[in-house]
């Protein structure tokens, strides 16, 4: 018997991206499984039903996941969709679980063994299923971009018949993935580039992508290579380094995040009253909360001449790339237990054990260490 693995179309409201893109349909038909993808679910990402070989589709979530041995989503599904899936059956997605208690307990009492795209292990041999990392580096890529357009000056120095125009100053504060990407696309694009983060080991790693490294010499390293929650005390030696820089950057990107927190506040309104006119910040935490005070998540505002941007689900606007990322994340997962035509979980797996978050009607979640909870998608 083949797998049946469903595919669900999103429908998170401004959610363009697809769990399965064409390419990656056809290696799973390899590994042994037919595939059932619910009408149009790959369309707003670029790929139509038709450019899916060899497979079916469905009109609805409820009728694709009533057979299906492995559901691929993006977003938590509903509570409704989950009811329909088969006991027993596998879910991959980004769940979450702290923001969905309700859809935690359908999973447990439906006896799903959910995987949980944001637990997958932050250790090399996970490295190509690790879908935090591969949006955080689109969204990192793109928030310069979103930012140069919003700015009434231009990025590289150009040398004109009339003299020469200075390069911009770009400023990145947070240098997870999101950030260093950020850094690399502004230097590509001409910037002159600056990083801030108070893991002391960005700085060689904003270096190395042609950046100047703000030090403010607090080292808040956390658990399992994230940050921790800066003191009072550090906060207050931080913003006496960093105001000077926020104050000449002409873009800011902010990427903060610090695992299981609301983002951490790193612009303050008296700090965004000191930048210059023109002046923009992209924030990238917005998605849990914001990294700057003046953010208004899913907004773009303006305050004393300062133009603030609070993107949210970035990613989607970049749904092809993104979507052929997050598929091949899922794909290497699922070549971890899918063989031969046959489902075979191996809970001494690192990978499998650290990211199942439901399996045999119980929770398994392992310390935050080892995964990541605080906001949607990166
Ligand atoms: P993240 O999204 O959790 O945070 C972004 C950045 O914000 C981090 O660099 C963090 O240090 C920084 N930050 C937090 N509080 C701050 C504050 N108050 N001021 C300034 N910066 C602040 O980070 P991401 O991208 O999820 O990466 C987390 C860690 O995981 C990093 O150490 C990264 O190198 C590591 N990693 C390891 C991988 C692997 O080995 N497979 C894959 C991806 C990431």
């Amino acid at each position: 018997m083949p797998i049946n693995i469903a595919v669900l179309k999103e429908t998170k409201q401004g959610e363009k991206r697809v769990a399965v893109i064409p390419a990656t349909a056809s290696r799973l038909q390899k590994l042994g499984a037919t595939l059932l993808i619910e009408k149009d679910a790959g369309l707003s990402a670029t790929f139509s039903d038709q450019s899916y070989l060899d497979c079916t589709f469905s009109a609805t979530a409820t009728a694709a996941v009533s057979d299906a041995d492995i559901v691929l989503a993006i977003n938590p599904p509903s509570v409704d969709v989950i009811n329909a899936m088969k006991p027993g059956a596998l879910l991959v997605s980004f769940i979450y679980a702290q923001q969905q208690p309700a859809l935690i307990d359908a999973l447990v009492a439906r006896n799903i063994s959910c995987f949980a795209m944001e637990r997958i292990p932050r250790i090399s041999r996970a490295q190509s299923m690790d879908a935090l990392s591969s949006q955080s580096a689109l969204a990192g890529y793109y928030a310069p971009l979103l930012g140069a357009v919003q700015m009434p000056r231009i990025l590289p120095m150009m040398t004109t018949a009339v003299g020469s125009l200075r390069a911009a100053k770009v400023l990145v504060m947070g240098l997870g993935v999101a950030g260093l990407s950020a850094l690399a696309t502004a230097h590509r694009l001409g910037a002159v580039t600056e990083g801030y983060d108070v893991r002391p080991e960005t700085r060689e790693q904003a270096q190395s992508l042609g950046a100047k490294f703000v030090d403010t010499g607090i080292d808040a390293r956390g658990e399992g290579g994230y940050a921790r929650e800066l003191t009072a005390d550090e906060k207050q030696t931080v913003a006496k380094v960093v105001s000077e820089h926020i104050a000449q950057a002409d873009l800011i990107i902010t990427t903060a995040s610090v695992p299981g927190k609301k983002a951490p506040i790193l612009i303050t309104k008296a700090q965004v009253e000191q930048m210059k006119p023109g002046a923009v910040i992209v924030d990238l935490g917005a998605e849990s909360g914001g990294n700057c005070e003046a953010t208004e998540p899913g907004q773009t505002v303006s305050l004393q001449g300062v133009t603030v941007l609070g993107p949210l689900n970035i990613t989607s606007a970049l749904a092809q790339h993104a979507s052929e990322l997050y598929a091949k994340n899922v794909l290497n997962l699922l070549t971890l237990f899918v063989k031969d035509g046959a489902i075979n979980l191996d809970l001494e797996d690192d990978v499998i054990a650290g990211t199942l978050l439901t399996h045999q009607g119980a929770r398994r979640d392992k310390p935050l260490s080892a995964s990541k909870e605080t906001s949607d998608d990166a």
